[in-house]
Parts: C-alpha cells; sequence; structure tokens
C-alpha cells in the first residue's frame, strides 16, 4: 500500500527539478534587460592608438549614461579623480522586451596606456573594467579569431572564448567571421553570446563582421543585421548603405579590412552589395602603406564542402586581393578548419610574396556540419567535428605567425609568413 505512495513523491521530486532547472535555463538566455549596466562591449571605432568606443545596455528608460575612466598606473582610489564621458543611447526594441543600448568613444587617451573604467550613472555602475590603447609604434602583437559561434547551447561557445583567451592573455582584441548567433534577430541568442565573452569584451576590444544568420529572424525571413549594428560600434568608413559592417581599421602595422558576404540576404535592402563594396575595397586597400593587409569575410571564396561550386564573391573579390596583396583572408560559413596554398587568380603560387592565403577558420561554437571535404587548393585541412576550435595570430614586424587550437588547447595547424 505504501508503494505508489513513494513512487508519486519520487515522480513530484523530479518533475520539480526538471521545471526548475530548465525555467532557470530558459530565464538565463531569455531575460531582458535591467537598470543595471550589462553587455559590456568595447570596440574601436577610432584609432586604437588614442581612442576607445565602449558600449553596454540597461532597460528601456534609463538616460545620461556615462563612463568614468583614468589612467590605471596613476589612480588611487577609482572612481576619485577619474575623468567623466557622456554617452549617448538608441532605444533597440527586441523580442525579449525595449532596451537601450549606451555609447561612447573616449578620444585623446595616451597610446600604450592601461585605463580603468566603468560605465552606468545615477541608476546603478557596473564592476571596474580594464582597457589598454595601441602602442604609439608598431611592437609585436597578438590577436584572437572565432570561427562560427552560432549555437544551440552557447556554453560552448563560452568555453572555446574563455579558454582561448585563458590561453593568449596577451591577446589586443578578438576577431570573429560572422554567424556569431544563430538567430540575428533573436535577442535571446545575443543574451547567450554576450555571456559566453564576459569578463573578455570588457577588457579587449571584439571586432566582428556579419554573417548570414545575423540577418535571420525569428520567423526565418531576411533583415538587415540590426540588433549586431546596434551593440557593435565599429568604425563608419565603408559604403554609406553598409556602414558599420563594412570597415577597415590599423593596428600596428597591419591594415585590416573586415567585408560583408551577405549579398544573399541584404541585396534587396542594399542593391549591388557586392559591387558597392568593390569599389570601396579598391580604394581602401590604394591607399594603405601599412605592412601587412589581412582580410575577414563571412562567406568562403574558396569553399570547403562537397559540391560546391565557385562563388561570385570570388569573383567580385579575389581579383582585388590579388592586385593589392591581401596577405591573409579569414572566412566562416562552412565550419571547416582550413588553409589554401598560396593563391593568385585562383592559382597556386608557390609564393606569400605573391599569393594569398585564405583560411576558413572552423566553428567555436555547437554546429558542426558532415559534408566537409578537402579541395585541390587546400594545403591543410580538418574537419573539427570532435571539438570546437580557435586560432591565434602574431605580427612580429615581417613575421606573421597562425596557429589553430582545438577548444581543449590542442595544436590542430601551426604556420608562418615571412616578409
Ligand atoms: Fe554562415
Amino acid at each position: 500500500m505504501r508503494k505508489p505512495k513513494i513512487w508519486l513523491y519520487i515522480l513530484f521530486l523530479v518533475v520539480v527539478l526538471v521545471l526548475s532547472s530548465s525555467s532557470a535555463l530558459f530565464s538565463s538566455i531569455t531575460v531582458g534587460a535591467t537598470e543595471a549596466p550589462d553587455h559590456i562591449t568595447l570596440t574601436w571605432s577610432g584609432d586604437p592608438k588614442t581612442t576607445q568606443t565602449i558600449t553596454w545596455r540597461t532597460g528601456a528608460g534609463i538616460v545620461n549614461g556615462q563612463v568614468q575612466f583614468a589612467e590605471a598606473a596613476k589612480v588611487q582610489l577609482f572612481p576619485w579623480q577619474a575623468a567623466t564621458a557622456a554617452a549617448g543611447v538608441e532605444p533597440l526594441n527586441t523580442n525579449v522586451g525595449d532596451m537601450g543600448i549606451h555609447s561612447v568613444t573616449l578620444t585623446g587617451l595616451k597610446p600604450g596606456t592601461r585605463y580603468i573604467y566603468r560605465v552606468g550613472g545615477s541608476d546603478g555602475w557596473s564592476q571596474p573594467h580594464y582597457f589598454t590603447t595601441a602602442p604609439a609604434t608598431a611592437r609585436p602583437f597578438t590577436f584572437l579569431v572565432f570561427g562560427d559561434s552560432q549555437s544551440i547551447n552557447y556554453d560552448v561557445w563560452r568555453t572555446t572564448a574563455q579558454q582561448a583567451y585563458r590561453a593568449t592573455p596577451e591577446a589586443v582584441f578578438f576577431a570573429n567571421v560572422g554567424d556569431l548567433v544563430d538567430v540575428g534577430q533573436d535577442y535571446a541568442h545575443w543574451n547567450g553570446w554576450f555571456a559566453g565573452v564576459k569578463g573578455m569584451i570588457d577588457t579587449i576590444p571584439a571586432m566582428p563582421v556579419t554573417g548570414n544568420h545575423e540577418s535571420y529572424t525569428p520567423a526565418r525571413v531576411f533583415s538587415m543585421p540590426l540588433f549586431f549594428t546596434a551593440q557593435f560600434k565599429l568604425p563608419q568608413n565603408g559604403p554609406a548603405d553598409l556602414a558599420g559592417q563594412v570597415y577597415s581599421f590599423d593596428y600596428g602595422d597591419v591594415h585590416f579590412v573586415m567585408l560583408d558576404s551577405q549579398e544573399g540576404e541584404q541585396a534587396k535592402f542594399v542593391p549591388n552589395m557586392l559591387e558597392q563594396q568593390k569599389i570601396w575595397l579598391e580604394k581602401d586597400l590604394q591607399s594603405t602603406n601599412k605592412k601587412w593587409k589581412i582580410v575577414f569575410l563571412h562567406r568562403p571564396l574558396f569553399n570547403n564542402k562537397e559540391g560546391e561550386g565557385d562563388s561570385h564573391i570570388r569573383k567580385v573579390f579575389a581579383p582585388v586581393f590579388d592586385k593589392y596583396h591581401a596577405d591573409v583572408v579569414f572566412t566562416g560559413h562552412d565550419h571547416a578548419y582550413a588553409r589554401t596554398y598560396p593563391l593568385h587568380s585562383g592559382i597556386r603560387t608557390y609564393s606569400t610574396v605573391t599569393g594569398t592565403v585564405y583560411v576558413a577558420t572552423g566553428r567555436s561554437g555547437t554546429k558542426t556540419y558532415r559534408n566537409l571535404i578537402a579541395k585541390e587548393w587546400h594545403e591543410f585541412f580538418y574537419s573539427p567535428a570532435d571539438e570546437p576550435n580557435y586560432l591565434t595570430v602574431e605580427v612580429n614586424g615581417g613575421l606573421l605567425k597562425v596557429k589553430a587550437y582545438k577548444q581543449s588547447g590542442v595544436l590542430i595547424d601551426a604556420w608562418e609568413i615571412h616578409k
């Protein structure tokens, strides 16, 4: 007679446990903004030597946001005697609630200097964080590159990002090659993504490009990547119709160019978007005198999948990369880690003096593909089906060193370019 009661009790406990754990997980992903600042994000929209752009979100209706900042070496009791910069705020209406995106660019900073800062205002302040400006003259530096982080569980992305930063604390910024999230116009995904980079994105800048998934709405129709451009305040020096999505910047002796390959998703909003970028790209690459030219865009020019043909992106951009000699082009989308031989006009050149190395950067989130395959243009090919991966890039004068690691730190590939 007593057994059914015990089983009923156990069943009740199990149901309560499952419901409470799943609701905790759900609420941690879908929760909207509060009065307290979060998603504190560093980017560069100006010169990395003398400026720092800082963005954060709060609930809607919070105004008069500020950043307090000071040179870390000089301050005794922060924020006592800290300087103050007023932030602007833009409303962002999302499927998890209305929020305010606050942003300010600090200017007139000292090169090569570590600063302490906090964000907020009368409604509450964040914890203090630190950032460091770029040195006045080129010195060796390292940055991180993450392949697609789109996930069904952003804890995986968090592990990849945090492991990479722990293993590479000298990194001065990180780049994402697009498809940061699976549904770019569903803010629940951004909650997961930002939770993954807490402690990193508030300390070193993120310099991302968009992928096709940044243009997807929950109803699976195409949109401009509005949540991306709202949150990442990037240089506005690209084509006017693609401001903040297409841009270039310099760090040390490297000229970085960030492009948008989402013709399929965005052409109805921005006609001739690739051609517009090509005209801008020609001028941009013509006018730089930096030793290195590194390009990022989401879709690959040289694919890594069975049955895929030549892309329109290759026809538009490869001749420009050839003409102005881009050293390396980092791409995403295929979730393979692979690098081509140095290529010129699509043909192996046997020399990085004349050829460009195209690198598919793998995946930093959960999504894998089974139809990845090595092609004739690949010098190295690896399918990261077992573990996510990340890349480090070290620039030291005439030496560029790239390493690809599994999430757990196992080396996948290491290669160099000398000039
Ligand atoms: Fe993609």
